[in-house]
């Protein structure tokens, strides 16, 4: 029996991409391996987000061309992020990727997927790769996920749409995964209906731009959606999802979305359904309205301070985290002033700050000059994380000392439990001995409140 082993690099989405995966592989008949070192198809599932991403994967590559010196037969695939052309080292029109990756056999497009059994044959045609006559194999959201990418059944990610419309100047991720397509609705809830059914208390929507679902060219091409009227199709889906509390779901959460439709029906829906938490992550990218011109984030400081204000209002209590870039073309130490004091007034809870990383094929690339050295990326990055951003997160854990929290337990080791609150901060604790509460959702009370986690005791 042959055996795949999947390495997965980025956001949830690619984790996400990677459940399908593997459903897919064991349909070709493949096992999976315990170890990277030991099996016979070793795939990539990479990021190309930044450069230190793709870096990564080309230092695997030195492994497997020792692993090949040792006459090991390995076939190496790379999907995700870095691949524009599904193709194997035998097509006559290949990805760019095979010029620098000199291991690689086969790249191949993430919604191209059922294309791999195909392109296996083409590497390996002694292989016996069987036929797929299977229609749910054709199409790949029509495959059905492992959802491996959680200790427990208790928690799964379920992708909702793929690709991206927004074409901000700095992004990759238009180019590589392609137009904006929303799933069918109808799958979406089946699938969701599934995992209730199975135990799961904690489903998270994905998607690159979660709260556009059903509102791209493609859809309104379709006309998908037109039977919802002014109902906005994400609302639709979120109420729908929410019904499942009635078969045991406990959490709704939802990543990442838009600021620019975040609408009022949305931040309705947030605050009234019974399963969503108060916690959201709402990437920013910048604090500068020129910034935002140049990164074509199609919105204002001022009506991204609007959206935070109407969601404090309607959730009280709500934590709300971000993204940030810094370093972006041209940002001058002004701009990135403003972004520090407008990270500061907006009290964000957590975020994710990246120093700008030119993209070739992106408008950044093409158009404006990549002129931030890195030294002042660097300085800029160290004055909002370890200045800025340490801070707050510890301040915002401190609101919840001497407090119960509600923890999913996604991790335990002996009786070290980890697992997520309902405003998604980070809680570790000890569970009495012998007990085993993994995917269990428990009260804990709040003892301790450190910069990235909180420590507390069973109630
Ligand atoms: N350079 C640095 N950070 C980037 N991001 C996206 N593209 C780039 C880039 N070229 C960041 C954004 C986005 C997150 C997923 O990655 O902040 O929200
Ligand atoms: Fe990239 Fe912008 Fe789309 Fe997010 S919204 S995936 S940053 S292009």
């Amino acid at each position: 029996m042959s055996t795949y082993h999947i390495q997965t690099y980025g956001c949830q989405m690619n984790y996400s991409d990677t459940e399908r995966m593997e459903a897919y592989l064991q349909a070709l008949g493949y096992d999976k391996s315990a170890t990277f070192d030991e099996a016979d198809l070793i795939m990539f599932n990479t990021c190309s987000i930044r450069q230190s991403a793709e870096d990564r994967v080309y230092g695997h590559m030195r492994t497997i061309e020792q692993m090949r010196r040792k006459h090991r037969k390995i076939t190496v695939v790379v999907t995700g992020c870095m691949v524009r052309k599904s193709s194997s080292r035998y097509s006559s029109q290949r990805d760019k990727l095979f010029g620098t990756m000199r291991e690689l056999d086969i790249a191949l497009r993430t919604e191209e997927l059922p294309k791999l059994a195909t392109l296996a044959r083409e590497i390996d045609p002694e292989s016996k790769i069987p036929e797929i006559k299977e229609e749910s194999l054709e199409d790949y959201f029509k495959i059905d996920p492992t959802h491996s990418s959680h200790q427990s059944k208790a928690q799964a990610f379920v992708a909702i749409s793929n690709g991206c419309d927004k074409f901000c100047t700095y992004c990759i991720v238009p180019y590589s995964r392609g137009r904006e397509k929303s799933r069918d609705v109808q799958d979406i809830l089946k699938e969701c209906e599934k995992l209730v059914e199975n135990g799961c208390k904690e489903i998270t929507l994905i998607g690159q731009t979660v709260n556009s679902y059903g509102l791209s060219q493609y859809d309104k091409e379709e006309k998908t959606f037109e039977f919802l009227g002014e109902k906005e199709p994400f609302i639709y889906l979120l109420e729908e999802v929410d019904k499942l509390h009635e078969k045991g779901l406990v959490r709704t959460r939802f990543t990442s979305p838009h600021p620019k439709d975040m609408s009022d029906q949305l931040i309705h829906a947030m605050a009234t359904l019974k399963t969503h938490m108060p916690y959201l992550h709402l990437p920013v990218q910048a604090g500068d309205n020129r910034t935002l011109k140049r990164m074509n984030r199609t919105y204002t400081v001022e009506h991204y301070r609007k959206i935070m204000a109407k969601l404090r209002s309607a959730i009280p209590g709500i934590s709300i985290s971000t993204d940030i870039i810094v370093g972006f073309c041209g940002e001058t130490e002004e701009e990135f002033e403003n972004t520090y004091n407008f990270f500061n007034e907006m009290d964000f809870e957590h975020g994710y700050i990246s120093q700008y990383s030119e993209r070739s094929g992106t408008t950044a690339a093409k158009f404006i000059k990549d002129d931030i050295t890195d030294q002042t990326k660097q300085e800029r990055w160290n004055k909002l994380n370890d200045g800025l951003l340490r801070a707050k997160s510890k301040k915002a854990h401190e609101r919840f000392l001497g407090k119960i929290v509600h923890v999913l337990v996604e991790n335990q080791e002996g009786k070290k439990c980890l697992g997520r609150s309902e405003h998604y901060k980070t809680v570790q604790f000890a569970a009495a001995s012998g007990s085993n509460l993994l995917g269990e959702i428990v009260p804990v009370r709040i003892t301790k409140a450190m910069e990235w986690i909180l420590e507390g005791e069973l109630a």
